[in-house]
Parts: C-alpha cells; structure tokens; sequence
C-alpha cells in the first residue's frame, strides 16, 4: 500500500489495497494515516458490492441505517435492501424515480452534526462519476481552530451551539417542501454541542460549528451569534484549509466529521451516482486546554 499526502491542509491517497480484502494490520496502518492526514483518504480503483462497503465501514464503528435511523426525511434515499447505504445521485429510474438524493450537501456541513451523537466517518463510494466537475470541497476544521488567536481561542472555549436539520431542510433551498417529514422537526434531530471540541482519536481540539445546521450559539442574541459564525465560516473557508476532490471512477472517500466540513459542488450535469456508509460519533465533548496541559 501506498500513501501519498494530497495537500497540506487535510488529505492523503492511498493506492495498492483493496478494500475487499483488508487485513487487520492494513485497517490500522490506515485509520492512522486518515488521522495523520487530518481526517480525509481517497482510496482509489476499488471495485466493492454494496455488502463489502457496509463490511468496511463497520471496522470504523456502527452504522447509521443500523445502529441508529437516520431521519425520516431521507429514508428514501437509502438503497433498496441495505439500509446502511445512502445514495447521492442525479439520476432517475426507468420511471423517473429517482436513485438517491439529488445533490447532497451543497453547502458547507458536517454530517448529521444536529443529533446527540452525530457521524464521524463517512465512507462516500464514487461509483458513476462526471468526467469533470461534481468535486467535493473539504475544509480542515482543526487547522482552522489552530490559526486562531489565543483571546479567540479562550472565549469559544466557553460556548456551545445548537445544531438542528431544520436549517438546511427550511434554509438551504436543497429540499423540496415535499421531500420533508414533519416528525423530523419534534426534537430528536436538534443538539447543542460544545464550538470547540477534543478529537477522541488525536486529542486535538477542533472547531465544531457548520453553515449547514448550525442555527445559532447558546444563549447569544441572534445579531450577536450570526456575527461570531460568520467570523468563523469566513475564517474556515480560507484557502489553506481546504482540499478540494476531484473523483475519479472507484475512489474510496473517507472524511472525518468530527474535524472537517465538505461542500458538494453542483456544477455538472453529467451522471453522478455514489453510495454513503455514515458511522455513527460518540457525543462531543469539549477540549478543554487546561486538562490538555496537566495529561500531556
Ligand atoms: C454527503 C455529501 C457530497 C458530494 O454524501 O454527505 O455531502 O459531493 N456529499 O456528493
Ligand atoms: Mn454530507
């Protein structure tokens, strides 16, 4: 196997496995370098059925469509028979169904960051993709947190922000009112979690708030917490802290929710078809600096 670093902000490729086959050794040697490369992998040239998919994704934890439902709104999205299975796609059936959600994540998030416990990997299969265009944009959110100042760094080490999929399905404009179930608006899909918080892996502290879901911070006036976020979206976006994937056929994606934020660019009109294993997070927990000292 073969790793190659993408870019200094966030990402490494690895070549040379298949993810059919992989050994327990091999499994480490690459959840450490997905660590190492600040929660993004491309592996590419594989050839996976569904099963094998879902099988590797579970080394990495439980899976959502199994351990945990994802939200009614999306249920139809999920491919038929194998519930762990989410399917990103533009195109339609014989009868003009169509295979999966339409142009996911065309803004930046963090996936299903407005549960309790949310996702930590996601395992993103490109199984039909454009010749060009429908990249995906990954922003390192530990990066991002690090390059901040010290006076920053203390006070959004207090806060703590309310996450609720209300905001993308009402604000985004990327769901039709149809496509929205109202049990998903009673409470299960809002959380609050702390702005910054302890990677369990790294124990490094990152930044945890998205354009996405993130409504608003705890106990701020509205003015006042849109002003701090759209500080901090600014300040993600910055060009250094990004990578930005361009698929090719087969590849292998697998980000970390838990320090980064994706965008799905919708600039194509080519087929595009993938499949998403999502594993679900413990709850995040707040990096707290002085802890950090005394342990090393
Ligand atoms: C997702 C997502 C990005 C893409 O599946 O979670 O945001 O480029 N997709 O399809
Ligand atoms: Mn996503």
């Amino acid at each position: 196997m073969q790793i190659r670093r993408l870019s200094p902000a966030l990402g490494a490729e690895v070549t040379g496995i298949d993810v059919a086959k992989i050994s327990d050794s091999q499994f480490e040697t690459l959840r450490q370098a997905w660590n190492d490369a600040e929660g993004f992998l491309v592996l590419r040239a594989q050839t996976l059925e569904p099963e094998e998919h879902v099988a590797f994704a579970r080394r990495f934890g439980p899976l959502f469509g199994e351990a945990d439902q994802f939200q009614e709104s999306v249920l139809k999205n999920l491919l038929p028979g194998q519930p762990a299975l989410y399917r990103v796609s533009n195109k339609k059936d014989a009868k003009g169904e169509p295979l999966g959600r339409e142009r996911a994540g065309t803004y930046w998030h963090s996936d299903v960051s407005f549960r309790r416990e949310p996702a930590q990997a996601s395992l993103l299969y490109g199984i039909e993709v454009p010749d060009n265009g429908g990249d995906t944009m990954f922003a390192s959110l530990s990066k991002a947190y690090a390059a901040l100042s010290d006076a920053m760094k203390r006070l959004l080490g207090t806060l703590d922000a309310v996450h609720d999929f209300r905001v993308a399905a009402v604000s985004s404009g990327s769901y039709a009112q149809s496509d929205l179930a109202n049990q998903d608006f009673d409470g299960k899909n809002r959380a609050i979690h702390p702005v910054v918080v302890r990677h369990p892996e790294t124990g490094r502290p990152t930044l945890y708030v998205n354009p996405g879901f993130t409504s608003h911070l705890d106990g701020f006036d509205q003015a006042e917490s849109d002003a701090l976020l759209r500080f901090l979206y600014t300040h993600c976006q910055r060009p250094e802290f990004i990578y930005r994937h361009r698929w090719s056929q087969g590849d292998m994606v697998i980000w970390d929710n838990r320090c980064t934020m994706h965008f799905a660019v919708s600039d194509y009109n080519a087929d595009r078809y993938m499949h998403r294993a999502t594993v679900v997070a413990q709850q995040p927990q707040r990096y707290r600096a002085e802890e950090q000292r005394c342990t090393g």
